[in-house]
């Protein structure tokens, strides 16, 4: 496996890769969320590679960029182990020099959910992921249907802008009781992280409501806001029952798919999950 730090060493190790190239994004700290990106770029692609950059412009002031956690050394393990190619680990003044002033912005689909609590959250993503595109060259990158947002916001972006790049969305990876894995789990003491569960119980509440044929998209959240009052340590950010495509919140009857979705803070750490109620094609 090789590594690169500049963008020269990323361009001259990209060059000698096969085709095509699958792309795998992260911020690092990685877990079997992430592991399932490589093994599908790996079982799709030719060649794999992944990056590793805490992306800074993505995090608002009062967010948790300096404790966000880190460990590059056991990174770089499980990514060899996985059969990653080339991992690039660019740093922030790479990324963003000095006199740095271009950005990406998404509109609509950006302003609900995250958007509407993470206030310039997206431009961040959009714009990070548009360089990581630009500098990797992949054919097709790969993102978690855990951050669902933020996969809908990259494929509106690649269409948009004509990315040349196939974007391929891979199932939440949970722990053994429910939990979404999340590099951000590590901020939860042992009381919290049973607490944490209530995300992943009340989607499955509301997600059965829905396969006993309930299609009000309120009594789903309201199922789920109960449970959630009910849990001590949580506080709510929003239940969301949208539109899978354009996140348009539904008000009248599900009849297509949707997103059901959850923000909420258990002590200090803010963690989201969602679920996809009815069929969905997600090209
Ligand atoms: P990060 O949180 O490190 O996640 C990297 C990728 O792993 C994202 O596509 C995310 O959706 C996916 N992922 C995280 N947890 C997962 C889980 N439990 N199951 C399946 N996939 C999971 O998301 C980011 O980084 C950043 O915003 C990034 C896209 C890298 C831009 O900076």
């Amino acid at each position: 496996m090789k590594t690169a730090v500049s963008l020269s060493d990323l361009r001259t190790a990209r060059s000698q890769l096969a085709e095509p190239v699958g792309f795998v994004p992260t911020m690092g700290y990685l877990h079997a969320g992430h592991l399932s990106l490589v093994r599908a770029a790996r079982a799709e692609c030719a060649s794999v590679v992944a990056s590793i950059f805490v992306n800074p412009t993505q995090f608002g002031p009062k967010e948790d960029l300096s404790t966000y956690p880190r460990d590059l050394p056991s990174d770089l393990g499980l990514l060899e182990a996985a059969g990653v190619d080339l991992v690039w680990t660019p740093t922030p003044e790479i990324m963003y020099p000095d006199g740095y002033q271009t950005w990406v912005t998404v509109d609509e689909i950006t302003q609900a959910l995250e958007g509407s609590l993470r206030p310039g959250h997206f431009r961040g993503v959009t714009t990070v992921i548009a360089k990581l595109f630009n500098a990797v060259q992949p054919q097709k990158a790969y993102f978690g249907q855990k951050d669902a947002q933020q996969a809908a916001v990259i494929r509106q972006m690649r269409r948009d802008l004509n990315f040349p790049i196939d974007i391929v969305v891979c199932p939440i990876v949970r722990e053994p009781d429910g939990l979404a894995m999340s590099s951000r789990n590590v901020y939860l003491n042992p009381v919290e992280r049973q607490a944490a569960l209530v995300l992943s119980r009340a989607l499955q509440a509301a997600q059965a409501t829905y396969d006993r044929g309930e299609r009000n998209p309120r009594a789903l959240l309201q199922t789920m806001e109960k449970l959630i009052a009910a849990e001590p340590l949580a506080r709510l950010q929003y239940v969301s029952c949208a539109n899978l495509d354009s996140l348009l919140e539904l008000d009248e009857e599900i009849n297509g798919p949707a997103l059901l979705s959850i923000a909420a803070f258990i002590g200090k750490t803010r963690l989201i999950d969602n679920c996809v109620l009815g069929a969905a094609d997600l090209d």
